[in-house]
């Protein structure tokens, strides 16, 4: 049943809750037979050939619709240039400087089409990895929907990480074939993509091709035989190219994130399980509608751009805004500029993003004509209730209800949300309310019991679901250890989370050593193994602490060798380190040399310490710390700094 705005927008406070108890018996029904359930979903979708097993469930391996044939550049274009939807518009793409391509779903299944035969004729064959490095232009999606119309999977690398993060995944991916641009757009300067992408190659065997992407027209080196420009390659290219039927649980991407170890994991997605998934989790949160215009604000280079982006509303075939810059270039109203231009209706965000806005004042979205936004999301980190309002009442109009969306890297799609394409739930702000039908999402205590309302707790799910990963590419060991071996046969998120007595769900932060900083995720151990790299470094420990737009800001205490003396130009230099080790959303907010850093007995840094004295907060219990003094002076480094920066 649809609803009208107004009622999908409605507040816990405004309505009786029992459509909750509605929605409530809806989920408990989808989870007495999950595998009935799913099968419902996936017959959604083409396929070649219909699955044998909807689920094969071998404790931690699920198998999705095994036997069944697919392809997901398929789902997402041939199928609806099969329609009327041919001549529907597919993309409207924004550039930073003004400029716009508006791509119809014909236009985009001939792009993927040639693209696809390009990476034929280059040698790329099915289970081949496909690095790409690229910015926000139409060719990145049309670069992974190619890749996978010839059963390639595409790994992307976020175009703001460095050549050693690029050439870390190639090597462990094996990818022969890197997809660059000659450079990318970012206030108003230029990135250089391909300089970076050289030097990747230059540390990387395994890369033997690049195929770079003329976006900027800045003079860049081509190594013959090596490098190929696109538009070179394309007037090679076949204009029609069919797709190859893939099994269901083939992968269809790589993606790189941090954990709790230095070593990112690369999350490996099926095809079959991550579509059907993240179909059907698109249309109960975006109520999706033929005429709705959505744009998704992350980069493509995380798993917010695959699902939300790329693979979740191109399988609706439905039209999709993609801008290439930055939010508040060249001035600081260019993102509501482009909810006017195109008419978005749907503005899926970060709670970062929005406090961003907020500090920059109301009059500004005032200045557009908002009136097209029917609904707005936000992903990525806890939102708080200051910012839930503003973004209702300022962007919103007090006529969008927002969905908060929980969900992860690994869970590949939306899992627990507000769900307007069902039914209204009342929203509560700050709530991501309730987990989606066939999710089964629990908050268990220490013990692996569920925990009474407004206890906090851990957040697992114990049932597979379509769009969980597979593995972590090259290391089983690590994925049962990491998600699987905490409580027994449930997923384990990392999340600290509390049911509240209505039953709405709370997400209270990473309860592992992983740092939410505007939304990304970077592990502690990851910034420290870069940060004792550096050559003056001994040792080094992060802690987050908060901050009022970010969420979390990086604060570094490192110590140093002894011919080395702190100052200004080696903070600056550590910072510079860290931003080209792992890339910009690695620096280090504050730095502090400090004598030593607080441990336990075992010789494992108190983090906990150290995040209390980042945050001010007191320190707790110190019994298991082999040497208080360190807290001291950690405690005083930071503040003597703090007084020296006049804070
Ligand atoms: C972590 C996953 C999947 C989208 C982008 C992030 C945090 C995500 C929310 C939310 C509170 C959230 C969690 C989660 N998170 N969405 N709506 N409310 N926290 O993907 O980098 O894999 O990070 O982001 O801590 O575990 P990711």
């Amino acid at each position: 049943m649809k609803q009208t705005a107004e009622s999908r927008g409605a507040l816990a406070t405004d309505v009786r809750i029992w459509p909750v108890r509605r929605y409530v018996e809806m989920h408990r029904r989808s989870l007495e037979d999950i595998e009935r359930f799913w099968s419902e979903q996936a017959r959604k979708l083409d396929w070649y050939k219909t699955w044998d097993r909807v689920l094969d469930w071998d404790f931690p391996h699920a198998r999705w619709f095994a036997g069944g044939l697919l392809n997901a550049s398929y789902q997402c274009v041939d199928r609806h240039v099969k329609t009327w939807r041919k001549s529907k518009v597919a993309i409207y793409w924004e550039g930073e400087g003004g400029e716009s391509r508006v791509l119809s779903y014909s236009t985009l299944y001939r792009e993927v089409s040639r693209f696809a035969s390009m990476l034929k004729r280059l040698g790329i064959k099915k289970g081949d990895c496909v690095v790409l490095y690229l910015p926000m232009i139409p060719e990145l999606p049309v670069a992974m929907l190619a890749c996978a119309r010839i059963g390639a999977i595409h790994t992307v690398i976020f175009s703001g990480f460095s050549a050693q993060s690029i050439s870390e995944r190639a090597e462990e991916t094996k990818a022969k074939l890197l997809i660059t641009a000659d450079g990318g757009y970012r206030r108003g300067k230029t990135i250089p993509l391909k300089q970076i992408a050289d030097e990747a190659v230059s540390i990387s065997p395994s890369l033997e091709t690049m195929v770079v992407v003329k976006r900027t027209g800045e003079p860049v080196t081509m190594q013959d035989g090596r490098d190929h420009w696109l538009s070179d390659l394309l007037e090679e290219a076949d204009m029609v190219f069919e797709p190859e039927p893939v099994e269901s649980e083939h992968p269809l991407y790589i993606l790189y994130t941090s954990g709790t170890t230095g070593r990112p994991k690369g999350i490996v997605h099926s095809t079959g399980g991550y579509l059907v998934f993240n179909h059907a989790a698109y249309e109960w949160v975006f109520d999706v509608r033929e005429e709705s215009v959505y744009w998704c604000t992350a980069d493509v280079g995380w798993v917010t751009g695959h699902s939300s982006i790329v693979y979740a509303p191109l399988s609706h075939g439905a039209a999709i805004v993609i801008y290439e810059g930055a939010p508040d270039y060249p001035t600081v109203d260019r993102w509501w500029d482009i909810v006017e231009k195109y008419g978005v209706s749907v503005l899926y965000t970060s709670p970062t993003a929005i406090r961003m806005f907020m500090a920059q004042g109301e009059d500004i979205p005032a200045r557009h004509d908002l009136s097209s936004l029917e609904l707005l999301g936000s992903v990525g980190e806890p939102i708080n209730p200051e910012a839930w309002h503003w973004y209702y009442r300022v962007i919103g109009q007090e006529r969008c209800p927002i969905v908060d969306t929980w969900w992860q890297t690994e869970t590949g799609g939306i899992m627990i949300s507000p769900t307007p394409g069902i039914e209204s739930v009342p929203l509560k702000p700050g709530s991501v309310t309730f987990p989606l039908p066939g999710v089964d999402a629990a908050v268990l205590d220490y013990d692996g019991n569920e925990t009474r309302p407004g206890e906090t707790g851990y957040l697992v799910i114990r049932k597979p679901w379509p769009g969980m990963l597979v593995d972590i590419y090259g290391d089983p060991d690590r994925y049962k250890e990491s998600y699987w071996s905490q409580y027994p046969g449930c997923y384990y998120t990392g999340d600290y989370a509390m049911k509240d007595e209505d039953g709405y769900f709370w997400l209270l932060g990473r309860a592992d050593e992983v740092l939410k900083v505007a939304g990304h995720r970077l592990g502690t151990t990851e910034l420290e193994d870069a940060a004792v790299a550096h050559p003056a470094v001994v040792e080094a420990a992060v802690a987050g602490r908060p901050d009022e737009v970010k969420g979390e800001g990086i604060v570094l205490f490192v110590t140093l060798k002894a011919d080395e003396q702190p100052s200004t130009e080696l903070e600056k230099d550590l910072v510079k380190h860290m931003r080209q080790t792992i890339g910009p959303v690695a620096s280090p907010d504050e730095v502090y040399f400090v004598g030593s850093l607080p441990k336990t007995r075992s010789g494992k840094i108190m983090r906990r310490v150290l995040k209390a004295v980042a945050a001010g907060a007191s320190v707790g219990d110190m019994t298991t710390l082999e040497n208080e003094a360190s807290v001291e002076e950690v405690r005083r480094a930071y503040e003597g700094l703090r007084k020296a920066a006049g804070d």
